[in-house]
């Protein structure tokens, strides 16, 4: 085997430009690149490259009577094979001007060529024409991710943290690592564990978030800490959901939840500039927590478009109806969503609609036509001449709108609307894709009751600092304790969220203590936060980022596959390295570890 055939050097001279920066201004110019023959073409004799590198394509013209040696070496060329080409930039013939192609107005006539690499055919073309399998444009991520897509979005990616690291260090952030191998921090989802071969039968778990070490960084005195933090939770996949994602993860002292927030949204406008050029125009407006179940069914609403939730248990007290009049005898409620006349559902959608709510809630979705001759369908005979009139008042229904209604405990009934408003506002288009909703939702609740372990559990995290109006609740009502907590919301998709902390000792054994956690437990596993604690700490409080998903917004993506440059599929599976694997006997014999199927 020749060594040619192995390995080719680099040629004597240096790239002088990327392929998809030259322009009709760059005429005359001498130029030398290197990159991926895109297509290569031969058109009696002379033959035309298009040549791609990450900035975009440029035509080569290897003409015989030019230059011999290069087109013979050019008629080798394949697709994918990584060649390096020098020659002069000329203007091409009027005829010839490719406007798809921002190089379309020039061509290189070439002097030079030579193949620094061969490929095998790949699995699929690179461009972003075809539609390819997700498994396998991650089983060949290498060769996907030359997909200018994908090399857009990246770069956006690079180009959004730049501006947020700017911004926050313009701001007196201090960006400070903390370890991957750690102790489990209670974000609600299960921990990824490492074995500690020093140490048998003790385990590492890789951080939900930097949340504990940045309490403690503000106990230490840094006063303003930030860091593009990876975080680790073995969670159900979705496509707004990775194993390991990374945060925007920042921390203040002695703030108030305004200057959190107003902090996070200048990096937020800060990324959206740099990275879209527009202006987000902050501040956001602030919803409460209560205030968006109410309207929207949901925690995280998408503002882009109405079709509200109405409580429509007042127009119906008193009724005859018996499951309306059950389900209010119990402190329930009706809520209702009209749809307006324009968007018309068949009768087969609304008994699919139905069917789902009854799936998830015994009482069904109950649906009615506002026809010539008043309320048409199921449930209007039920109801009271005045009823209707007034449930038509509240929600403002006119001629040929269809009204949905669900009753029961008001905690189940908003998020089962909140999900068919979702749905209806899909099926009817009424997403627009260039919108940009930003809101913050605010006075979350401290605890909710946790079904499965039958007690207290946090909303947030429990270092989440109760709201300084609802402390004497603790004792009393704590279901009703409002937390200092805050998310950014954007489009229906949370962004980010935080919260002022806890910083007394006392206060947050108590919250423990509320959460089924002895003060022995607490101070067992949690010590070092408590002592912590008790050495002089400031006021303190923070949020996170998820940057996967504020890249998945800028790029007008909705996969954080689609930003992520090796993520995982939905089952935690990268189909490229074949991870997770398994590994050999005598490395679980040195980490004290047996696997039973
Ligand atoms: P939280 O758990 O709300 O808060 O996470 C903050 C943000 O991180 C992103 N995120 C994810 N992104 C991709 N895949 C996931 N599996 C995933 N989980 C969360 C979301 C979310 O809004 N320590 C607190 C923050 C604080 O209180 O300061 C925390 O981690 O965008």
């Amino acid at each position: 085997m020749a060594k040619s055939d192995i390995y080719s050097p680099l040629p004597p001279w240096q790239r002088t430009d990327y392929c998809g920066t030259l322009r009709g201004a760059d005429e005359g110019r001498d130029v030398a690149l290197w990159g991926w023959v895109q297509t290569r073409r031969d058109h009696g004799g002379v033959i035309f490259i298009d040549l791609r590198d990450r900035d975009g394509i440029v035509q080569l013209v290897l003409n015989p009577t030019h230059n011999a040696a290069a087109h013979e070496a050019a008629g080798d060329a394949r697709t994918e094979y990584y060649v390096a080409a020098r020659g002069k930039v000329v203007r091409r013939a009027e005829g010839a001007v490719n406007p798809e192609l921002p190089t379309g107005e020039v061509e290189i006539i070439v002097n030079d060529f030579e193949i620094l690499n061969v490929a095998t055919p790949p699995p699929f073309a690179i461009d972003d024409g075809e539609s390819v399998a997700e498994e396998t444009r991650l089983k060949y991520r290498y060769l996907d991710l030359r997909r200018p897509a994908m090399q857009h979005n990246l770069r956006a990616r690079h180009q959004a943290v730049k501006a947020i690291r700017d911004y926050l260090d313009a701001q007196g952030f201090i960006d400070v690592e903390t370890p991957i191998l750690f102790k489990s921090t209670p974000e609600g989802a299960r921990d990824y564990l490492v074995p500690s071969r020093v140490n048998p039968g003790k385990f590492y778990a890789l951080p939900q978030s930097p949340q504990i070490l940045k309490q403690i960084l503000m106990i230490s005195g840094f006063d303003r800490y930030y860091q593009v933090a990876r975080c680790f939770r073995d969670e159900d996949l979705r496509a707004n959901r990775q194993p390991e994602f990374s945060q925007i993860d920042l921390e203040m002292t002695c703030p108030r939840p305004e200057d959190v927030q107003s902090i996070a949204e200048g990096m937020i406008a800060a990324a959206y500039e740099r990275v879209r050029g527009v202006d987000i125009k902050p501040p956001f407006i602030r919803m409460t927590y209560a205030e968006a179940l109410d309207r929207f069914g949901s925690d995280k609403p998408d503002l882009r478009f109405g079709l509200e939730l109405k409580n429509i248990s007042s127009a119906l007290a008193g009724t005859g109806f018996k499951v309306f009049a059950d389900v209010l005898a119990q402190q329930g409620s009706v809520y209702a969503i009209n749809l307006p006349a324009e968007h018309q559902l068949t009768r087969r959608e609304l008994d699919e609609l139905t069917d789902g709510v009854k799936t998830r809630y015994s009482t069904g979705l109950a649906w009615v036509k506002i026809g010539d001759g008043g309320w048409q369908g199921p449930i209007a005979k039920y109801l009271s001449d005045e009823e209707k009139s007034r449930v038509t008042a509240i929600v403002a229904a006119k001629h040929a709108d269809t009204l949905m209604m669900v009753a029961g405990d008001a905690a189940k009934v908003q998020p089962i609307l909140g999900d068919i408003r979702l749905q209806l506002g899909g099926k009817f288009g009424l997403r627009d894709s260039s919108e940009l909703k930003f809101l913050w939702i605010v006075d979350f609740p401290l605890f909710e009751y946790g079904e499965e372990d039958k007690r207290l559990i946090s909303v947030n995290h429990p270092f989440t600092a109760p709201h300084p109006d609802d402390l004497l609740r603790l004792d009393s009502a704590p279901l009703g304790a409002r937390a200092l907590a805050y998310d950014m919301v954007l489009n229906g998709e949370e962004m980010g969220g935080g919260s002022i902390r806890i910083h007394s000792r006392e206060l947050q054994l108590k919250v423990f203590e509320l959460l089924g956690l002895s003060r022995e437990e607490a101070i067992s596993r949690f010590g070092f936060l408590m002592d912590a604690l008790g050495s002089g700490a400031p006021p303190h409080g923070g949020c996170a980022f998820g940057v996967d998903r504020l890249c998945m917004m800028l790029c007008g993506t909705d996969s954080l596959r689609d930003v992520l440059a090796f993520p995982k599929t939905g089952k935690a599976v990268d189909p490229m390295s074949g991870a997770p694997s398994e590994v050999d006997a005598r490395q679980l014999r040195e980490l004290s570890i047996k696997v039973t199927p």
